[in-house]
Parts: C-alpha cells; sequence; structure tokens
C-alpha cells in the first residue's frame, strides 16, 4: 500500500472517471487519484459494493454511477453525472474489461466472443467518443487525458483466453490511433498489466504462487497498487510528452520469455 502523506499533489482540482472501480484495480486506481488530489466517479454494474468502494473514499471526493461498460444509456448517464456534480472531466480511465470462458478460440461460442469485444474494445471506444464529443465537460479543452486498461496478453498469447487477448491487442492499437486523432489537446496512452492479484486473475496464481511467481525476474505478482502507480504516472503532467505508449508493467515477465 502507497503511504498517501508521501505522495506528490498532481490532480488537485481535477476530475476523473475510473471505469470497473468497485474492487481491484480500479479501485486501486481511483484510490490514487484521490490521494493525489482529485475528484472521480467509479463505475461497475453491482450497486452495492459500489456503494461501498465510494464510501471507503474520503467524503465529498467520490461519486459512483453504476451499469455495464457496454451498456450507451449508462455511459450517457455517467458522463452527465460527472458535468452535473463535478463540472468537466481531465482523465479518463478505461479499466473495465472482462474474460467470461477459458476456452480456446476455435472453440469459442460467437456470442461470448461478441460480448468480450463489446465490453473491453467498444465499450472503451463509447466510453471515449462520450467523453470526447460531451460539450459540458470540456475534456479537450480541460488537455484530457485518457488511460486504457490493456495486458501482456495482448502482446503474447496466453491460453485459454484468447479473445480477451486479441481484444487488449486492439486495445494497444486503439491507444496508438486514437493518439493520433486526438492529439494536441488529448493524450492516449494505456498500461500492459502481468499477473495482478486480484479476484479476476485468482485462478491464475491460487494455489501456485510461488511457481507462477518464478518466472518474474522480480519475483512476485503484481499489485493492483503497482497499476494505479502506473495509471497515475501516464495521467499527470510528468508524462506531459508521452502519447500512444504502453506502459508494461510486469515484474520483467516478458523480458525473461514469459506469458502470462
Ligand atoms: N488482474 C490481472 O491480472 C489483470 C492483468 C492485466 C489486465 N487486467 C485488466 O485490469 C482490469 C481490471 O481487472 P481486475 O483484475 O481489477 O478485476 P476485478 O478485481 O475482477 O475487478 C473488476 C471491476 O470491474 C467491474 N466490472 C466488471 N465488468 C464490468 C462491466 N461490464 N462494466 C462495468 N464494470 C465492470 C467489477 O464490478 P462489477 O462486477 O460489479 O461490475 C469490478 O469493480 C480489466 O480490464 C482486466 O482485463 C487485469
Amino acid at each position: 500500500m502507497t503511504d498517501a502523506d508521501a505522495l506528490p499533489h498532481r490532480f488537485e482540482g481535477q476530475v476523473a472517471l475510473v471505469t470497473g472501480a468497485s474492487r481491484g484495480i480500479g479501485f486501486a486506481i481511483a484510490q490514487r487519484l484521490v490521494a493525489e488530489g482529485a475528484r472521480v466517479c467509479l463505475t461497475a454494474r453491482k450497486p452495492n459494493p459500489l456503494a461501498e468502494a465510494v464510501a471507503a473514499l474520503p467524503a465529498g471526493r467520490a461519486i459512483g454511477v453504476a451499469g455495464g461498460s457496454g451498456d450507451p444509456a449508462h455511459r450517457a448517464e455517467t458522463l452527465d453525472t460527472i458535468a452535473r456534480e463535478f463540472g468537466g472531466l481531465d482523465v479518463l480511465v478505461n479499466n473495465a474489461g472482462m474474460n467470461p470462458v477459458a476456452s480456446p478460440l476455435v472453440d469459442l461460442d460467437l456470442d461470448i466472443a461478441r460480448k468480450i469485444n463489446e465490453i473491453n474494445l467498444l465499450g472503451t471506444l463509447g466510453w471515449i467518443q462520450g467523453a470526447v464529443r460531451h460539450e459540458a465537460l470540456q475534456f479537450a479543452a480541460r488537455g484530457g487525458r485518457i488511460i486504457n486498461v490493456a495486458s501482456v496478453t495482448g502482446y503474447t498469447p496466453s491460453e485459454g483466453i484468447g479473445m480477451y487477448g486479441v481484444t487488449k491487442a486492439a486495445l494497444i492499437h486503439l491507444t496508438r490511433t486514437l493518439a493520433v486523432e486526438l492529439g494536441p489537446r488529448i493524450r492516449v496512452n494505456a498500461v500492459a498489466p502481468a499477473v495482478v492479484k486480484t479476484q479476476f486473475a485468482r485462478a491464475l496464481y491460487e494455489g501456485k504462487e510461488d511457481d507462477v511467481t518464478a518466472a518474474y525476474p522480480l519475483k512476485r505478482l503484481g499489485t493492483p497498487e503497482d497499476v494505479a502507480g502506473g495509471v497515475a504516472y501516464l495521467a499527470s503532467d510528468d508524462a506531459s510528452w508521452v502519447t500512444g505508449q504502453t506502459v508494461t508493467l510486469d515484474g520483467g515477465l516478458l523480458s525473461a520469455g514469459g506469458a502470462a
């Protein structure tokens, strides 16, 4: 856990939206941005855990809007709520992502493949379109920053989660493409984590953590806070000349020839 008192205050007066933020990586990102001065809107599908996450952040600094990232009405409601409650948007973190099945691509039900694309890829593009087009949010005028949460599976194939990896590879290219389209006023970057200890990744390490970490030069798995630190860097003025990049956060896994 990062010591909040030791952090810089790079987001004082700024507003951020973090999707998929009731737990795991998204919650750690929201926590980090708030600790550095931002007010943050969190989203997730289930209202109760979302309300608990908002309540765990300092009073007056966070709001939540429940809904699924693939739902255009939820995206519109969330952006309108941010405009009304916070008056603008500076940082959009597209963190919501899913992988409902383990299956080789050749056996994958195409309706499930569509769903994975709808959330991981098209949902992300939908949030970006919504933020950029929303006049009251003044996203471009405020020097908006977009950070997409990709994955090392977007670089190297991982068994059983092929379509998930394909959507993350597409996110990495979406990031580059939008950086070109949206400059100079908006910066667009991504992070690509290897295995991070969250509910989502539990099956990848539970009961075999020593074996899994052996492949990592830094000899440990990632924490949500590791990812939050990378996202905060990309969202901050410390990265003011960085756009179109995907920062790999993997404890050295890819350098050692591994795959998540
Ligand atoms: N953990 C890893 O090893 C790892 C590695 C690389 C990349 N990632 C990426 O990091 C992101 C976050 O993963 P995580 O590990 O933090 O997962 P997590 O612990 O399972 O948390 C996922 C969060 O997203 C919400 N969520 C799930 N589906 C959603 C949807 N359709 N719309 C809106 N919110 C949704 C969940 O709440 P509800 O269930 O209430 O909606 C929850 O708040 C994902 O994009 C994932 O692909 C994770």
